[in-house]
């Protein structure tokens, strides 16, 4: 382990202004099981369980979860520690990466009508008994995934958990739950030519819409499946591809956004229908994951980002430019529909609470996989993380709320 690779994603660096050097790194790893002491923190326990009533009190009509504010809360947060946790992405380590403001770590969402319900990982796990919970998307989906994996590890015994990783899988055991919350890299849901989990820059993206057995193979079955899909697909044209890749007689054409993604959605919207038990199988997507790269845009300095931000957005009613609704329009389609044919379906509505948390990401403050030039040290903006999001921190909030869900 321990090989890395950059990917800049060109078609999103392409748009002029809007995320300049966006760059997805990646471990990557050979297969490998690791199971890794460490001793647990007693102090930071999770609370017990809140009761049944309260969580269906705050899952009730009266409460939009998704609608709020944050509220500095440095009593309950956070809920596990970045550097106690073994299964933690150098990626989004800021606190290891030398992030020293961590105030970051201390905003709780608070609903406007009710209170999330605390997250429990005891909970969590019991209902995951012999289960498997399935995060399938990109990076940022990966990050959730770390996420989760630290909320639920802290309360399992050091010999009582593995990590497993398979290619574009990843795996997290509790032994004694036989309870899976694996991973697996799929950036765009369908086939493209982004699917390794390693090497995956290309200098132009080609995505098979219409196929994703070859993927949907590895989710099959699952109990609880979350999955995200935008960040791969700005741009104004994508390639799509029908027939295989490598085949002689296959077609590539350049065709206008959003229809590749609509087509792609509608293929994932396909094999859910036809392959998703519906008496046994909970799904979820989530919505778009902003990203912070234009200050102007909360009325900072042109040319500025996320860097140096230190705290979250005031204004309520603030939206980044590079959230892009029409996009957003189509998931939440896509996902009516299969409500209306009985899949047990949900969006996981994240978008405008993680829009107000400019302070979130790793900025400077991640590994690099690549040395960094003079110039790029010399002016830290150009090289800031501004789509991911720090652990712990906001994707913590996007498990709780899942979790609310899931208990
Ligand atoms: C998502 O939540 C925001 C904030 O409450 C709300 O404005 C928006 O309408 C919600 N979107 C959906 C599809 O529910
Ligand atoms: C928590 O935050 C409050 C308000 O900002 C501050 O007065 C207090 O010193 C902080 N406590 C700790 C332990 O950091
Ligand atoms: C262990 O969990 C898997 C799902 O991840 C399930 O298919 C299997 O039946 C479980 N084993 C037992 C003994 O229940
Ligand atoms: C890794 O995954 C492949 C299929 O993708 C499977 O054939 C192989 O057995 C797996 N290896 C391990 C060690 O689980
Ligand atoms: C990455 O994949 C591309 C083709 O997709 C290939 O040309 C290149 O050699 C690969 N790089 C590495 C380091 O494997
Ligand atoms: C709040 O955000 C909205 C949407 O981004 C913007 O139109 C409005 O001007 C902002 N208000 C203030 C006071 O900054």
């Amino acid at each position: 382990m321990g090989k890395h690779h950059q990917l800049q994603l060109s078609s999103v660096a392409s748009i002029p202004g809007v995320v300049h050097y966006l760059v997805i790194c990646i471990f990557v790893f050979t297969v490998i099981i690791a199971t890794i002491n460490w001793h647990r923190d007693d102090k930071k326990l999770p609370a017990p369980a809140s009761s049944a009533a309260a969580a269906a009190a705050a899952l009730g009509e009266e409460c939009n979860l998704f609608e709020g504010k944050w509220v500095f809360d440095n009593d309950s947060l956070p809920l596990y520690k970045g550097k106690g946790c073994p299964y933690m992405s150098d990626q989004l380590a800021c606190e290891k990466y030398g992030r020293t403001d961590l105030s970051y770590q201390k905003w709780r969402w608070q609903p406007r009508h009710c209170d999330l319900p605390r997250f429990n990982a005891m909970a969590v796990l019991e209902k995951l008994r012999n289960k498997r919970l399935v995060y399938v998307g990109d990076s940022l989906n990966r990050g959730q995934w770390v996420s989760m994996v630290c909320l639920v590890e802290q309360v399992i015994e050091p010999h009582l958990k593995t990590m497993t990783i398979n290619g574009s899988l990843s795996s997290f055991n509790a032994i004694e739950y036989n309870a899976s919350i694996d991973y697996y890299w799929a950036p765009m849901l369908v086939e493209s030519n982004s699917d390794d989990p390693v090497n995956h820059s290309s200098p132009e993206r080609i995505v098979r819409v219409e196929s994703i057995e070859r993927h949907a193979t590895h989710w099959t079955n699952s109990d609880v499946l979350v999955f995200d899909s935008y960040l791969w697909w700005l741009g104004d044209k994508m390639k799509v591809l029908w027939g295989s890749f490598g085949s002689p007689d296959a077609i590539v054409k350049d065709v206008d956004m959003p229809l590749p993604y609509e087509m792609a959605l509608k293929t994932w919207a396909e094999w859910l229908e036809l392959h998703i038990d519906r008496a046994k199988t909970q799904t979820y997507f989530v919505s778009l994951s902003p990203t912070h790269y234009r200050a102007e845009d909360w009325g900072g300095t042109k040319g500025q980002n996320c860097y140096s931000e230190i705290e979250p957005i005031e204004n309520a009613s603030y939206w980044g430019s590079n959230s892009i609704v029409s996009l957003m329009r189509i998931v939440e389609r896509v996902i009516s529909d299969l409500q209306a044919k009985g899949l047990k379906i949900s969006l996981l509505n994240i978008t405008q609470l993680s829009e107000y948390r400019k302070d979130g990401h790793p900025s400077i403050y991640r590994r690099q996989w690549e040395p960094l030039t003079k110039e790029q040290l010399g002016n830290p903006i150009s090289y800031a993380d501004c789509a991911h999001w720090c652990l712990p921190g906001v994707p913590d909030t996007w498990n709780q709320i899942l979790h609310s869900y899931i208990i």
